[in-house]
Protein backbone atom coordinates (compact mmCIF):
# COMPACT_ATOMS: atom_id res chain seq x y z
CA UNK A 1 0.00 0.00 0.00
CA UNK A 2 1.33 3.30 -0.77
CA UNK A 3 0.08 7.14 -0.98
CA UNK A 4 0.32 6.86 -4.49
CA UNK A 5 -2.41 3.95 -4.54
CA UNK A 6 -5.53 5.39 -2.60
CA UNK A 7 -7.57 2.65 -3.59
CA UNK A 8 -5.77 0.30 -1.59
CA UNK A 9 -5.76 2.23 1.33
CA UNK A 10 -9.27 2.44 1.06
CA UNK A 11 -10.13 -1.09 0.83
CA UNK A 12 -7.57 -1.82 3.62
CA UNK A 13 -9.70 0.62 5.67
CA UNK A 14 -12.74 -0.74 4.46
CA UNK A 15 -11.62 -4.55 6.60
CA UNK A 16 -11.84 -2.21 10.08
CA UNK A 17 -15.74 -3.28 10.34
CA UNK A 18 -15.36 -6.45 9.48
CA UNK A 19 -12.81 -7.63 11.38
CA UNK A 20 -13.79 -5.57 14.48
CA UNK A 21 -17.09 -7.30 14.06
CA UNK A 22 -15.51 -10.42 14.33
CA UNK A 23 -13.38 -9.99 17.40
CA UNK A 24 -16.93 -8.46 19.27
CA UNK A 25 -19.12 -11.71 18.11
CA UNK A 26 -15.81 -13.85 19.91
CA UNK A 27 -16.61 -11.73 22.89
CA UNK A 28 -20.05 -12.06 23.21
CA UNK A 29 -19.55 -15.95 22.49
CA UNK A 30 -17.77 -15.75 25.74
CA UNK A 31 -20.19 -13.72 27.69
CA UNK A 32 -22.56 -15.94 26.54
CA UNK A 33 -20.97 -19.28 27.32
CA UNK A 34 -20.45 -17.68 30.89
CA UNK A 35 -24.11 -17.06 30.97
CA UNK A 36 -25.27 -20.48 29.84
CA UNK A 37 -23.28 -21.70 32.50
CA UNK A 38 -24.76 -19.54 35.39
CA UNK A 39 -28.16 -20.30 33.83
CA UNK A 40 -27.67 -24.12 34.17
CA UNK A 41 -26.88 -23.60 37.67
CA UNK A 42 -30.05 -21.44 38.16
CA UNK A 43 -32.67 -23.69 36.73
CA UNK A 44 -30.68 -26.78 39.38
CA UNK A 45 -30.74 -24.36 41.84
CA UNK A 46 -27.32 -24.75 42.76
CA UNK A 47 -25.47 -21.43 44.03
CA UNK A 48 -24.15 -19.49 41.11
CA UNK A 49 -20.28 -19.11 41.24
CA UNK A 50 -19.92 -15.59 42.12
CA UNK A 51 -16.42 -15.80 40.24
CA UNK A 52 -18.24 -16.68 37.06
CA UNK A 53 -20.86 -13.83 37.64
CA UNK A 54 -18.08 -11.88 37.83
CA UNK A 55 -16.48 -13.11 34.60
CA UNK A 56 -19.94 -13.18 32.75
CA UNK A 57 -19.95 -9.12 33.97
CA UNK A 58 -16.04 -8.58 32.72
CA UNK A 59 -16.40 -9.68 29.35
CA UNK A 60 -19.95 -8.81 28.61
CA UNK A 61 -19.93 -5.33 29.32
CA UNK A 62 -16.96 -4.19 26.89
CA UNK A 63 -18.29 -7.00 24.21
CA UNK A 64 -21.75 -5.36 24.06
CA UNK A 65 -19.95 -1.47 24.00
CA UNK A 66 -17.45 -3.53 21.42
CA UNK A 67 -20.24 -4.56 19.05
CA UNK A 68 -22.46 -0.99 19.07
CA UNK A 69 -19.23 0.69 18.22
CA UNK A 70 -18.59 -1.26 15.44
CA UNK A 71 -22.25 -0.93 14.47
CA UNK A 72 -21.85 2.65 14.13
CA UNK A 73 -18.40 1.99 12.04
CA UNK A 74 -20.68 -0.40 9.68
CA UNK A 75 -23.06 2.32 8.40
CA UNK A 76 -19.55 5.39 8.12
CA UNK A 77 -17.36 2.73 6.44
CA UNK A 78 -20.30 1.69 3.69
CA UNK A 79 -21.01 5.52 2.97
CA UNK A 80 -17.59 6.82 3.21
CA UNK A 81 -15.39 4.49 1.67
CA UNK A 82 -17.63 1.80 -0.34
CA UNK A 83 -20.04 4.58 -1.67
CA UNK A 84 -23.26 2.75 -0.42
CA UNK A 85 -26.60 4.09 0.34
CA UNK A 86 -27.12 3.97 4.13
CA UNK A 87 -28.71 0.68 5.53
CA UNK A 88 -29.44 -0.24 1.90
CA UNK A 89 -28.53 -4.02 2.35
CA UNK A 90 -29.90 -7.37 4.20
CA UNK A 91 -26.66 -7.42 6.26
CA UNK A 92 -27.65 -3.66 7.31
CA UNK A 93 -31.23 -4.37 8.32
CA UNK A 94 -29.74 -7.44 10.19
CA UNK A 95 -27.29 -5.74 11.84
CA UNK A 96 -30.19 -2.93 13.14
CA UNK A 97 -31.36 -6.16 15.07
CA UNK A 98 -28.56 -7.65 16.54
CA UNK A 99 -27.52 -3.84 17.84
CA UNK A 100 -31.44 -3.79 19.35
CA UNK A 101 -31.37 -7.55 20.94
CA UNK A 102 -27.43 -6.67 22.68
CA UNK A 103 -28.77 -3.04 23.69
CA UNK A 104 -31.93 -4.29 25.32
CA UNK A 105 -29.92 -7.16 26.69
CA UNK A 106 -26.97 -5.18 28.49
CA UNK A 107 -29.92 -2.73 30.08
CA UNK A 108 -31.74 -5.61 31.45
CA UNK A 109 -28.28 -7.35 32.16
CA UNK A 110 -27.41 -3.90 34.68
CA UNK A 111 -30.83 -4.04 35.89
CA UNK A 112 -30.46 -7.61 37.47
CA UNK A 113 -26.87 -6.68 38.35
CA UNK A 114 -28.09 -4.07 40.41
CA UNK A 115 -31.24 -6.11 41.86
CA UNK A 116 -33.72 -4.13 40.14
CA UNK A 117 -34.71 -6.89 37.76
CA UNK A 118 -35.29 -10.78 37.87
CA UNK A 119 -35.70 -11.36 34.72
CA UNK A 120 -33.11 -13.76 33.55
CA UNK A 121 -34.92 -15.64 31.35
CA UNK A 122 -35.46 -12.75 29.02
CA UNK A 123 -31.87 -11.10 29.52
CA UNK A 124 -30.99 -15.32 28.37
CA UNK A 125 -33.05 -14.79 25.67
CA UNK A 126 -32.21 -11.57 24.41
CA UNK A 127 -28.63 -12.19 24.38
CA UNK A 128 -28.81 -15.52 22.68
CA UNK A 129 -30.96 -14.20 19.94
CA UNK A 130 -28.08 -11.20 19.40
CA UNK A 131 -25.36 -14.18 19.24
CA UNK A 132 -27.28 -16.16 16.69
CA UNK A 133 -28.39 -13.14 14.48
CA UNK A 134 -24.63 -11.67 14.79
CA UNK A 135 -23.90 -15.05 13.23
CA UNK A 136 -26.45 -14.30 10.37
CA UNK A 137 -24.75 -10.64 9.84
CA UNK A 138 -21.36 -12.31 9.70
CA UNK A 139 -22.84 -14.21 6.89
CA UNK A 140 -24.59 -11.69 5.64
CA UNK A 141 -21.68 -9.33 5.51
CA UNK A 142 -19.03 -11.67 3.69
CA UNK A 143 -20.50 -10.48 0.28
CA UNK A 144 -20.16 -7.09 1.05
CA UNK A 145 -16.12 -7.12 1.96
CA UNK A 146 -14.56 -5.50 -0.22
C1 LIG B 1 -23.85 -5.20 29.89
C2 LIG B 1 -23.95 -6.47 29.61
C3 LIG B 1 -24.46 -7.52 30.56
C4 LIG B 1 -24.70 -7.48 31.90
C5 LIG B 1 -24.52 -6.32 32.85
C6 LIG B 1 -25.16 -8.82 32.29
C7 LIG B 1 -25.50 -9.20 33.57
C8 LIG B 1 -25.96 -10.44 33.96
C9 LIG B 1 -26.33 -10.81 35.30
C10 LIG B 1 -26.23 -9.91 36.53
C11 LIG B 1 -26.74 -12.09 35.28
C12 LIG B 1 -27.27 -12.91 36.45
C13 LIG B 1 -26.15 -13.66 37.08
C14 LIG B 1 -26.66 -14.41 38.27
O1 LIG B 1 -27.83 -14.84 38.25
O2 LIG B 1 -25.89 -14.56 39.22
C15 LIG B 1 -26.65 -12.55 33.89
C16 LIG B 1 -27.01 -13.80 33.45
C17 LIG B 1 -26.94 -14.20 32.14
N1 LIG B 1 -26.44 -13.48 31.07
FE1 LIG B 1 -25.83 -11.57 31.15
N2 LIG B 1 -25.20 -9.61 31.17
C18 LIG B 1 -24.79 -8.86 30.10
C19 LIG B 1 -24.69 -9.27 28.79
C20 LIG B 1 -24.98 -10.53 28.36
C21 LIG B 1 -24.82 -10.98 27.00
C22 LIG B 1 -24.27 -10.12 25.85
C23 LIG B 1 -25.23 -12.28 26.96
C24 LIG B 1 -25.25 -13.22 25.81
C25 LIG B 1 -24.54 -13.07 24.72
C26 LIG B 1 -25.66 -12.66 28.30
C27 LIG B 1 -26.14 -13.88 28.66
C28 LIG B 1 -26.55 -14.24 29.92
C29 LIG B 1 -27.15 -15.52 30.25
C30 LIG B 1 -27.45 -16.66 29.31
C31 LIG B 1 -27.40 -15.49 31.66
C32 LIG B 1 -28.06 -16.58 32.51
C33 LIG B 1 -29.52 -16.18 32.70
C34 LIG B 1 -30.30 -17.23 33.47
O3 LIG B 1 -29.96 -17.51 34.61
O4 LIG B 1 -31.27 -17.73 32.88
N3 LIG B 1 -25.49 -11.58 29.13
N4 LIG B 1 -26.16 -11.52 33.13
C1 LIG C 1 -17.89 -10.88 10.92
C2 LIG C 1 -18.99 -10.20 10.87
C3 LIG C 1 -19.24 -9.08 9.90
C4 LIG C 1 -18.72 -8.83 8.66
C5 LIG C 1 -17.75 -9.70 7.86
C6 LIG C 1 -19.27 -7.57 8.20
C7 LIG C 1 -19.01 -6.97 6.99
C8 LIG C 1 -19.50 -5.75 6.58
C9 LIG C 1 -19.10 -5.07 5.38
C10 LIG C 1 -18.07 -5.60 4.37
C11 LIG C 1 -19.79 -3.90 5.32
C12 LIG C 1 -19.67 -2.81 4.24
C13 LIG C 1 -18.80 -1.71 4.79
C14 LIG C 1 -17.35 -2.08 4.76
O1 LIG C 1 -16.87 -2.59 3.74
O2 LIG C 1 -16.65 -1.83 5.77
C15 LIG C 1 -20.64 -3.84 6.47
C16 LIG C 1 -21.54 -2.83 6.76
C17 LIG C 1 -22.37 -2.82 7.87
N1 LIG C 1 -22.35 -3.68 8.94
FE1 LIG C 1 -21.24 -5.34 9.07
N2 LIG C 1 -20.11 -7.08 9.17
C18 LIG C 1 -20.12 -7.97 10.22
C19 LIG C 1 -20.86 -7.88 11.38
C20 LIG C 1 -21.78 -6.91 11.66
C21 LIG C 1 -22.62 -6.87 12.83
C22 LIG C 1 -22.61 -7.92 13.97
C23 LIG C 1 -23.37 -5.75 12.75
C24 LIG C 1 -24.37 -5.22 13.73
C25 LIG C 1 -24.15 -5.12 15.01
C26 LIG C 1 -23.04 -5.08 11.52
C27 LIG C 1 -23.60 -3.91 11.06
C28 LIG C 1 -23.32 -3.31 9.85
C29 LIG C 1 -24.04 -2.17 9.31
C30 LIG C 1 -25.24 -1.48 9.98
C31 LIG C 1 -23.45 -1.88 8.08
C32 LIG C 1 -23.89 -0.78 7.10
C33 LIG C 1 -24.69 -1.51 6.01
C34 LIG C 1 -25.63 -0.61 5.27
O3 LIG C 1 -25.55 0.62 5.43
O4 LIG C 1 -26.49 -1.17 4.53
N3 LIG C 1 -22.05 -5.80 10.88
N4 LIG C 1 -20.44 -4.96 7.25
Amino acid sequence: MTPEDPDSLVRALAWAHPTWMLLSISAVVVALRHGLRLRRARLAGVRRAPELRRRHLIVARPAVVAILVGFALGPTSAVALRGFEPFDTFHGAVGVAVAALFASAAWLGQRIAHGRSRAQGLHALLGALGVLLSALAAVAGFVLLP
